[in-house]
């Protein structure tokens, strides 16, 4: 694909409130620059961001999870804002598409939308009953004419609602030509990208407005706005998985990370939370149920679950208030009320309520081996690191802290002691 994408990402983000740059901070478990870089890497193989606030940070966390993105260093306290963010910026093709990164539900579709068609410059813009902090697009006899900051608007302009949307598409001679030659001369005496519209109108160029849905368009500024932009992605996530075969209840109350992925007929109950990287196939996660990058086949598992990163639960029931964490579990039953840690089980295991494994000693972690077919009674302990071959019977209570072998029943509990009429002497006979 021949058109260049810049993501601009150097301003700080001040209305966020946060030591985390404003485009860092996440939605739906991906942050909000991943999520445009995601959308640029579907239209483009050249990516630039530019980078100030923060760079160091922003720039390592890009570079750990993709590869080929440029980075440019934007001379913020000589030339601030978008303008100033824009010079120096080297494009490899012969048009740029301008996005900001706090945008993090542009769709691919409306990104192609912008780069259709052969005029200098292609501007988004929304209709808004209420533009306010928006640019607003003065256009007379249907031309756009200029983009007019708020804060530089006149009373008559401040009425018009037809707003920028902060998305462009604009040919490289035409950024090479009117990037140098921006000025500051305005109310936050800032160079204001926008001003190219009104450059490239004067010298009778093509100014494209595409008209583009506010959902999508609407910057990320506050923790309020990322709250609502949670809200959208969610929707859209589970429209995409519901519409791919997988039951909700009550969708409203689910949780489903952008990475997550489902395969075949899965059931997910109201409250459910799928965080990270999950992989569900074929499966039954019931009420209030968190699942963290985790690999789940033909398993149920709830309600009130909890399975932690890196486990693999295949044909396997895990019941309420069972936490596993970082264990493969093949064909396992564990109904009820069990920590399961780095444990690794086999199929036709049995593990009753109460059980523990004791897999950290205050200093490391240990691995805990059940085998095939071992029956572990209620409220055992095992301490790990211990191997418990097939064929094994654990009887309720007991502490397992040494190797089991095939076949054997494993038994340690104190005798239980009877004494005689004891309740009558202690409370007096009735
Ligand atoms: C900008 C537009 C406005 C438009 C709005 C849409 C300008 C002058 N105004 O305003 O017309 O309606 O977006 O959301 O462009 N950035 C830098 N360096 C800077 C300043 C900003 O890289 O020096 C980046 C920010 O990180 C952000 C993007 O540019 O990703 C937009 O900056 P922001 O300050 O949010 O611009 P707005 O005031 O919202
Ligand atoms: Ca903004």
């Amino acid at each position: 694909m021949s058109i260049s994408v810049v993501i601009l990402a150097a301003g700080q983000g001040t209305r966020m409130k946060s030591t985390t740059p404003k485009v860092l901070h996440e939605i739906s478990g991906k942050s909000m620059l991943f999520h445009a870089i995601d959308a640029a890497k579907n239209v483009s193989d050249d990516i630039t961001v530019v980078l100030y606030h923060q760079a160091e940070r922003i720039q390592k966390e890009i570079t750990e999870a993709y590869e080929g993105i440029r980075f440019h260093m934007q001379d913020a306290l000589q030339f601030p804002g978008t303008g100033g963010a824009m010079k120096g910026v080297e494009v490899k093709h012969t048009k740029a598409l301008i996005l900001n990164g706090d945008m993090p539900l542009v769709t691919t579709d409306s990104l192609l939308a912008l780069m259709d068609g052969d005029a200098d410059i292609n501007m988004s813009v929304i209709k808004l009953d209420n533009p306010s902090g928006y640019g607003r697009v003065v256009i007379t006899e249907g031309k756009v004419h200029e983009i007019v900051e708020e804060k530089d608007c006149i009373p008559a302009q401040k009425e018009i609602k037809t707003v920028n949307a902060g998305v462009y598409c604009v040919k490289k001679e035409s950024l090479d030509s009117y990037i140098p030659a921006l000025n500051n001369n305005n109310a936050q005496e800032e160079y204001y990208l926008t001003d190219i519209v009104k450059m490239a109108v004067d010298e009778g160029k093509t100014v494209h407005p595409v008209i583009v849905q506010e959902e999508e368009f609407k910057g990320v500024n506050s923790k309020l706005d990322l709250a609502h932009a949670e809200e959208i992605m969610q929707r859209r996530i589970k429209t995409e998985w519901m519409k791919a075969g997988v039951s909700m209840r009550l969708p409203e109350t689910i949780y489903i990370d952008s990475r997550a992925t489902f395969e075949g007929e899965c059931i997910l109950e109201n409250g459910v939370s799928i965080q990270g990287s999950c992989h569900i196939i074929s499966s039954h996660i019931k009420t209030h149920t968190i699942i963290e990058d985790s690999h789940i086949e033909n398993s149920d598992v709830g309600p009130i679950g909890r399975i932690r990163p890196q486990s693999r639960l295949i044909d396997s029931h895990v019941g309420n208030f069972v936490e596993v964490k970082k264990s493969t579990l093949i064909g396992v039953k564990a109904g009820h009320l069990a920590y399961i840690g780095d444990a690794s089980i086999d199929e036709g295991t049995n593990l009753g309520a109460g059980v523990i494994t004791c897999n950290y000693d205050g200093k490391n972690k240990y691995k805990t081996v059940i085998g095939k077919n071992v029956f572990v009674g209620s409220d055992t302990q095992i301490v790990a690191p211990v191997t418990i071959a097939d064929d094994v019977l654990i009887a309720a209570g007991t502490t397992v802290n040494k190797d089991v072998e095939k076949g054997n029943l494993v038994i340690s509990r104190t005798q239980m002691k009877t004494v005689k009429n004891f309740f009558y002497k202690f409370f007096g006979e009735k």
